[in-house]
Formats: structure tokens, sequence, C-alpha cells
């Protein structure tokens, strides 16, 4: 099985994946953990993500996209040795992220989302599962505000463009989880999920 996890910054990704990870290993269950990108953001990356541009974005989905092409062989073997694959971000991802900076280019955001799903094509191995944990771009700022570089409102207005991307065009394709409730109770949620 391949799960998923999606959301904001900040949203919990991180520390429910790996108390997932926890428990679905004490039931004896074979766990690959993995993430995306699976490059540092820091180095060209970072500067096009603090870019808030068109022409940045379509550069990052490209290289998001790449990463991904390649990361899929990696989650293929995975699967193809049993395990269950818990992915920190996937597809959606891209399409949250750089779909909301593309849509001066396509107009809405179906029609962003509509290009993004053929370029993604060359991606073929697909979650069975993809949640998103879903907080207020208010909670995401207070929660990651001591991470890296916040700019402040500009942040604040962006992360809420993504929220809306998955909360909109996106949503038919994601189980949606209230990231604000407890760790605990978001953990239980996902595993019963998994188990059934
Ligand atoms: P992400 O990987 O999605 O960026 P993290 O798992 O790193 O998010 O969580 C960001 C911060 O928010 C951490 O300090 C974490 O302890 C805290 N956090 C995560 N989920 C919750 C939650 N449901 N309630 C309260 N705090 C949370
Ligand atoms: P990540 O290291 O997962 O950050 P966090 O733990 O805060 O979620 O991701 C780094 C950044 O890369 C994050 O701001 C989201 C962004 N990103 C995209 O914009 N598009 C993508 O396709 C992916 C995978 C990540």
């Amino acid at each position: 099985m391949f799960v998923a996890l999606e959301g904001i910054d900040g949203s919990g990704k991180t520390t429910v994946s790996s108390r997932l990870r926890e428990k679905l290993e004490s039931d004896g269950i074979k766990v690959f953990l993995t993430h995306e990108p699976t490059f540092s953001v820091d180095s060209i990356a970072g500067k096009l993500v603090s870019q808030r541009d068109a022409e940045s974005a379509l550069k990052l989905f490209f290289m998001f996209t790449e990463d991904r092409y390649r990361h899929q062989a990696e989650i293929s073997e995975k699967l193809d040795q049993g395990y269950l694959v818990l992915c920190d971000r996937y597809i959606y991802s891209s399409f949250a992220y750089q779909g909301s900076l593309l849509e001066g280019i396509f107009g809405t955001p179906e029609r962003v989302v509509t290009w993004m799903s053929g370029v993604s094509e060359i991606i073929k191995i697909r979650p069975d599962l993809n949640v998103y944990l879903d907080i207020s771009a208010d909670t995401a700022i207070k929660r990651i505000w001591n991470r890296r570089n916040i700019t402040g409102f500009e942040d604040l207005q962006y992360l809420d463009r993504v929220r809306s991307y998955y909360t909109g065009v996106l949503r038919k394709h994601l189980v949606i989880m209230n990231g604000e409730d407890s760790i605990e109770r978001i953990v239980d949620a996902i595993y019963r999920i998994i188990r059934q």
C-alpha cells in the first residue's frame, strides 16, 4: 500500500508520519517512510520557492516532477518488497504549491490542474490513499514562525492560496482530516483507514 500525506507547511506531516510508522511497525508491518522533495530546497530551489511568480513556479514544477519521476522507481521497488510506503508530500503538493502560482497563465484552477495532470502522466506510481491535513494559514505561521525565513503577510497569503487548492479543485482526490485536531486523534484516524 502506498499512502501520501499532504498539507501546507506545519500541518503535521512529519509528526504524523513518524507516529504512524511506529504504530504500524508495532503491528509487524514493514514501513518505508520517505519524503518529497528528495533534494534539499536550500540551494537553487530555495530561491525559486521564495519568488512566487509564474516563471519560477514553472521551473519548480518541472524540478519536482523530475524528482518524483526518479523517486517513483524507489517507491515501486519498496512496494514490490512488501513495504507499506508512507510519503510526506507527493503529486498534489506540486499541484497546490505551483498550481496556485500558474493560474494567471491558465485562467482557472481546473485548467491549471488539467495541464499539470497531463505533464504528470509520467508519474505511474500513484498513492492508494492521499491524506490531507487541513490547517489554516494562521495556524501554519504560528507553528513554523521559527523554522525559516517567513516574510510575514505574503507567506500567510500564499499558504492560504495553496490551502484553497487542496480544499477546492483537489479535494475530490483527498481524504481530508482536521489537522488542528490532536496528533493522537489524527494518527488514530489514518491508522484505522489504512488497517481497513
Ligand atoms: P510538517 O511536516 O507538515 O511541516 P510538522 O510535523 O513538522 O509539520 O509540525 C510542525 C509543528 O507543529 C511541530 O512543532 C509539531 O510538533 C506541531 N504539530 C504538528 N501537528 C500538530 C497538532 N495536531 N497539534 C498541535 N501541534 C502540532
Ligand atoms: P518540506 O521539506 O516537506 O517542508 P515542510 O516539512 O515544511 O512541509 O517541503 C519543502 C517545501 O517545498 C515546502 O514549502 C513545499 C515545497 N514543495 C512544493 O512547492 N512543491 C512540491 O511538489 C513539493 C514536493 C514541495
